[in-house]
């Protein structure tokens, strides 16, 4: 009697099976209740190792089948250290993370950036209803803040935002009001601090002062009373300021229309790129790169470095030949150039301006306007924060643009022919005596030791073979002393010099405003 039995188990499997692809069980797992504490070890099960070295641990994901959100801890390299974050997977039918060789995981948010933590950390959502990331030693790193605000519960919601809602249903924190450096679509970027009194979007290099490389001014009547935004749309980025929506937005930056999940990040070097998943991470547009020629992104040739067609990237040099820069990596010009001297504020009087010609500066937004060239260099001079006076002329060829950067970003190679007018580029060093020795490079200093050792054993021979020669003729006479080894000024010099390479590059960080 076995044959109607193994119908029988035939029969649920199939019902069973039919069940799980009509009804869809939830596999996934995107929201939290209060009073739930996550750690950052084995002991979240959705654990994955990709192949290019990064690590997620997801704590909640939704949705199945596909690029999908998912937030969690995640490493890359050693895994020394990790970050709270949002990031898009590939998933399974089950909401399982699948595709550890291509679906790599893409960070569009991140809690704790500047701030991250180790093995072992914890994430709580208390009893408060705050987010708090703690450090595997107890230190608080980040937290929402939101205790006493009734929060209910954490939402990790279908389009990649992460939600702290209360009883109702309402937002009371959410991860699009804290955009790091990626926008996915629908998110709205809202207008930030008010630096420029033009309206429209900006992006800039994070200095202080911060340097604009990019704008675009919107004009027109403004209908809009509430809060101005640039949205990611499906084939735009648009710019609500002046008006508001549905109605049509002031300014759109096109974007291919997406075939499948995209994301928006503006990467180090200053270039706001769309990626979008077609069985890898392909980056379908640049969406800068139609105002902007290579040469006009600030870290096109790294700090200090100067930017020429094709990218072609060198350090300052003068027309004496003198060297006040050095490439930070000789094999990598576009890392850019250190100050072999740093400016000291101390000794001004020894700082001189070397000129370069035809060379402009990337900056939109000129520091003074309509002054002489004269007038731009003094300002520079009386203050010890301004690393260089760029100046360009007007059209009137009297008077022109100055610029006065705190720090100084990639320079460009201009030529007045095309541009039809004469740029300049005034570039503060430090002069000082010992420099002379810091511009020797290692390697000649190397030779020189190496030389005045030898001269010292030649004279140490010479001496004696003398000595003796003499010694068979006549009485012993006192001669002067042989030069011995040189050179403790030398060596000290050389680990100056050597510190001067190994100087790193910092990091910029960009922005956008309205
Ligand atoms: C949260 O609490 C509700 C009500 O107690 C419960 O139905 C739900 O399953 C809980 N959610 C999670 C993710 O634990
Ligand atoms: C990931 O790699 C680490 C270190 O190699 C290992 O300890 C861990 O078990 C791996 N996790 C998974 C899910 O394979
Ligand atoms: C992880 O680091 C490697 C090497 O630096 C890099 O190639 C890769 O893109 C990184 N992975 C992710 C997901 O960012
Ligand atoms: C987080 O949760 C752990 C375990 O429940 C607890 O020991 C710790 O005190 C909590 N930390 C905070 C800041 O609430
Ligand atoms: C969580 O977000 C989804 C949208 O992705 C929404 O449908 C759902 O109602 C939200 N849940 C709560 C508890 O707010
Ligand atoms: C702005 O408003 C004024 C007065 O209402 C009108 O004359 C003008 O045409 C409007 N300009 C634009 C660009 O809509
Ligand atoms: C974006 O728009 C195109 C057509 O304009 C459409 O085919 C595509 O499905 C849309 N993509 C998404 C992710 O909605
Ligand atoms: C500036 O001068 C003061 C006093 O002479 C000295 O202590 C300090 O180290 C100097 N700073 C630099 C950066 O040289
Ligand atoms: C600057 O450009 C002008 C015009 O093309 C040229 O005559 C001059 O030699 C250039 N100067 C330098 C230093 O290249
Ligand atoms: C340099 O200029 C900045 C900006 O104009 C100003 O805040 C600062 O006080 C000036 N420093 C000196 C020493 O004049
Ligand atoms: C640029 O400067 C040179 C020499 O100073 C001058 O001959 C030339 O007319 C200037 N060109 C422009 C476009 O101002």
């Amino acid at each position: 009697m076995k044959g109607p039995w193994i119908c029988y188990c035939f029969a649920l499997f199939l019902i069973l099976n039919c069940y799980s692809t009509t009804a869809q069980p939830p596999f996934d797992y995107p929201t939290a209740n209060l009073s739930t504490t996550w750690v950052n070890t084995e002991s979240l099960p959705h654990s994955v190792n990709f192949t290019d070295g990064s690590r997620v641990r997801a704590i909640l994901l939704r949705g199945s089948f596909g690029p999908k959100f998912a937030c969690g801890f995640y490493c890359n390299g050693t895994c020394t250290s990790y970050l709270f974050v949002v990031f898009i997977v590939q998933t399974n039918s089950a909401s399982g993370i699948v595709q550890p060789a291509s679906g790599f995981p893409q960070v569009v948010w991140s809690a704790n950036r500047d701030y991250p933590v180790s093995y072992g950390a914890v994430l709580n959502l208390t009893a408060t209803g705050e987010m708090v990331l703690q450090d595997v030693d107890g230190s608080k790193v980040w937290s929402t803040n939101t205790a006493e605000k009734s929060v209910a519960g954490l939402n990790m919601t279908d389009d990649g935002n992460l939600v702290l809602v209360d009883i109702s249903g309402s937002v009371v924190w959410q991860s699009f009001d804290h955009p790091t450096d990626c926008l996915v679509p629908g998110q709205r970027l809202f207008q930030g601090q008010q630096l420029i009194p033009n309206k429209g979007l900006f992006a800039y290099v994070g200095s202080n002062p911060p340097q604009v490389y990019y704008t675009k001014a919107v004009s027109g009547n403004n209908t809009n009373i509430g809060r101005r935004y640039a949205r990611f749309l499906n084939d735009s980025l648009s710019l609500f300021i002046l008006s508001i929506e549905p109605s049509d937005p002031d300014e759109v930056i096109t974007i291919p229309p997406a075939s499948s999940s995209q994301y928006m990040k503006l990467m180090p070097d200053g270039h706001l790129k769309v990626f979008e998943w077609q069985s890898s991470w392909l980056e379908v547009a640049d969406l800068l790169d139609s105002y902007l020629g290579e040469c006009s992104y600030p870290m096109a040739c790294g700090r200090n470095g100067v930017c020429s067609d094709n990218q072609q990237c060198s350090c300052p040099i003068t027309s004496s030949r003198i060297n006040y820069f050095t490439a930070v990596n000789d094999r990598q010009p576009s890392l850019g150039c250190s100050e072999i001297t740093p400016l000291t504020c101390n000794a001004t009087k020894d700082q001189v301006f070397i000129t370069l010609e035809n060379v402009t500066y990337f900056n939109i937004i000129a520091d003074m306007e309509r002054v002489d060239i004269e007038t731009c260099k003094q300002v520079c001079v009386n203050n010890c924060s301004c690393k260089a006076a760029i100046f360009q002329y007007g059209s009137d060829s009297s008077s022109g643009d100055c610029y006065l950067p705190f720090e100084l970003f990639t320079m460009m190679n201009v030529d007045p022919d095309v541009i039809h007018r004469n740029a300049s580029a005034f570039i503060k060093v430090q002069q000082e005596a010992p420099y002379h020795y810091a511009r020797f490079t290692p390697t000649l200093i190397f030779i020189l030791v190496s030389f005045l050792f030898l001269l010292g054993v030649i004279g140490c021979l010479t001496y004696i073979i003398c000595k003796r020669r003499w010694a068979t003729h006549m009485e012993e006479e006192s001669i002067g002393e042989v030069p011995g080894m040189p050179n403790r000024f030398s060596y000290e010099e050389l680990k100056t010099a050597t510190e001067n390479f190994n100087k790193k590059l910092g990091e910029g960080g960009f922005g956008a405003v309205f």
